[in-house]
């Protein structure tokens, strides 16, 4: 245990003096309390604030996790589903999903405390590939799959141009399994894209996300990038290189 002003000098918020006048001003709290006492002890574990600003950054992280099927991509829930942080255990900071998967989309999805890295990964000017595979109904036309490919108007916008592969036909169930190449990431617009073209979406999964991928991977497990993932993907996303 620390004294709060020897703690707030030495994590460089001001000087002795000083952190013992901010605290006097009713300027520091510990743990959301308001905190006016100058021998107030803390520790390590204490959330220390000045002017409601953390005076510790936290350790940045990046989380890979294999959503699955009905699990929400947020923190909380109001109607008390699964949400993607329910899976991701022994990780304090706070983490929040970078981008969204539909709730009964599975496949993968990144999770981190670190604002800059994820507005990279999400701003439209800079483009990552994200590779779904999706079991829709119908058999697909050459002329559907020229379309889908050089692009179709939803919600009054173009998508540019995709990659598509029909990996299965099914023609006794009338189904096909296909894999789709975008680089946006609108809200459902892979369902969407195959809607324009009139085939409905019954199952959709993201496999890839650029270079990641879910290998020997099963629904609900996690694992954290490595610093080399994490830095491979910032210079992608800012050279729109992949
Ligand atoms: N496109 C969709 O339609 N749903 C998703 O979950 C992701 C992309």
């Amino acid at each position: 245990m620390e004294r709060l002003q020897k703690v707030l000098a030495h994590a460089g918020v001001a000087s002795r003096r000083k952190s013992e006048e901010l605290i006097l001003e009713g300027r520091v709290s510990v743990n959301g309390d308001k905190v006016t006492e100058l021998g107030t002890k803390v520790n390590t574990s204490d959330l220390i604030e000045v002017d409601g600003v953390p005076i510790y950054k936290e350790e940045p992280r990046y989380i890979l996790l294999y959503k699955p099927k009905n699990v929400i991509s947020a923190v909380a829930d109001d109607k008390g589903r699964e949400v993607v942080t329910d899976y991701i255990h022994l990780i304090d900071e706070r983490i929040y999903p970078v981008g969204r998967l539909d709730y009964d989309t599975t496949g993968l999805i990144l999770l981190t405390n670190d604002g800059e890295f994820a507005n990279l990964l999400m701003h439209p000017k800079y483009q990552i590939d994200k590779v779904y595979v999706a079991k829709v109904e119908g058999i697909m036309t050459s002329d559907e799959i020229f379309k889908l490919t050089n692009g179709v108007v939803i919600d009054g916008k173009r998508t540019s141009r995709a990659k598509v592969k029909v990996l299965q036909e099914n023609i006794k169930q009338n189904t096909s399994i296909v894999e789709l190449t975008i680089h946006e990431g609108w809200n459902h617009q892979v369902k969407k894209m195959f809607k324009a073209v009139g085939h409905e979406v019954i199952k959709l999964k993201r496999e890839r996300f650029s270079f990641l991928n879910l290998h020997k991977m099963n629904p609900g497990d996690w694992r954290e990038l490595t610093a080399f993932e994490v830095d491979k993907l910032s210079k992608l996303a800012k050279g729109s290189a992949n």
